[in-house]
């Protein structure tokens, strides 16, 4: 399903683009009529990428780089504003992580996500704030449910997402007398996805993860791109500094969805 959206003459970047839930909202603002560019790390990624927003009819650009080097996220986006012009939405999603208890991982490890995630996000967002459409630029950072619900094996993913929801919440409050309004976005369980294949990589772990969504399922990459162009729409243009879970209630932290179905008649 893709939700009905205009975003005609609309210019869209997106950090970490090139696959799993960010290329899917790359995908729905291609779809939208959105100029697409993605950047992320490895080339081939980038290519692809790029290929599949052109045959959905998008004037769509790439850029290989990694988002902890601020030098390189300052070029892509000056580039993008020289050959395409400012951008309007700004998505933040590059994101790294791996299971390992606090003591099963080396400072370099803990770092290496903080450096992705919480720093990326501040290169991603400082870096393009001179090329931002204002009045009227929408950012939107991918946060996590770690964010708020701390998680055993998480406590790198735990620090750096709740760290790119306050830089959401500061911008907001920074950026908002000049037009641009910031919101996180907070994917639960998302199928089909390196992130999910990452934490529940057994039958049995994907069962107790669907488990614990009231609405008993997982999501898909478009239901998170269907919260970000909300987000990114005239509809939301009074909505800056929220953090939206888009979760099938898993947030709520209640009873499992089997329990729930009886409860409920089902
Ligand atoms: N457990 C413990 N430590 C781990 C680990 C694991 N499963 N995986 C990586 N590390 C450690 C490495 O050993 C290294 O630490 P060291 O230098 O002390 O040995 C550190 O993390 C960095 O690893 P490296 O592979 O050099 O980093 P990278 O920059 O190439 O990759 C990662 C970053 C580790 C986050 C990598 O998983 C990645 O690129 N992920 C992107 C995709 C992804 O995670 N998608 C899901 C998004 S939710
Ligand atoms: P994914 O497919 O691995 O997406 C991560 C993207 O970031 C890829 O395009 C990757 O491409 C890029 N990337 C990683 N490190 C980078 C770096 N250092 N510099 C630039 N780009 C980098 O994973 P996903 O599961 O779809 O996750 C997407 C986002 O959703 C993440 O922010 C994640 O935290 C969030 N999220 C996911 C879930 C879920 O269920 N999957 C749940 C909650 C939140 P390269 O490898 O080419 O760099």
């Amino acid at each position: 399903m893709n939700a009905q959206f205009d975003f005609t003459g609309k210019n869209v970047f997106i950090f970490g683009g090139t696959s799993g839930i960010n290329l899917g909202i790359a995908q729905s603002f291609a779809i939208n009529g959105a100029t697409v560019a993605v950047a992320s790390r490895i080339q081939a990624k980038v290519d692809a990428a790029v290929a599949v927003l052109k045959e959905l009819g998008s004037n769509a650009h790439g850029y290989s780089l990694d988002v902890r080097q601020v030098e390189d996220v300052k070029a892509a986006v000056t580039a993008f504003h020289d050959t395409v012009g400012p951008i309007d939405i700004l998505v933040s999603g590059a994101a790294g992580n791996f299971p390992a208890p606090a003591l099963g991982m080396s400072a370099n490890a803990f770092r290496s996500v903080i450096d992705i995630d919480l720093m990326g996000t501040f290169h991603v967002c400082q870096s393009a704030y001179d090329v931002l459409r204002k009045p009227g630029a929408s950012i939107i950072n991918i946060s996590a449910p770690q964010a708020y619900v701390p998680m055993i094996m998480q406590s790198h993913v735990c620090a750096a997402k709740a760290g790119v929801d306050m830089i959401t919440r500061t911008l907001a409050l920074e950026w908002g007398g000049a037009g641009v309004r910031v919101n996180s976005v907070v994917p639960g369980p998302i199928d089909n996805t390196e992130g999910m294949d990452r934490l529940a990589p057994t039958q049995e772990a994907r069962a107790a993860t669907i488990q614990s969504v009231p609405l008993g399922r997982m999501g898909e990459a478009s239901e998170i791109a269907h919260a970000a162009m909300f987000l990114s729409s005239d509809a939301a243009a009074y909505i800056s500094g929220v953090v939206l879970p888009v979760d099938g209630g898993w947030s709520l932290g209640g009873a499992p969805s089997a329990m729930a179905a009886k409860l409920a008649g089902g």
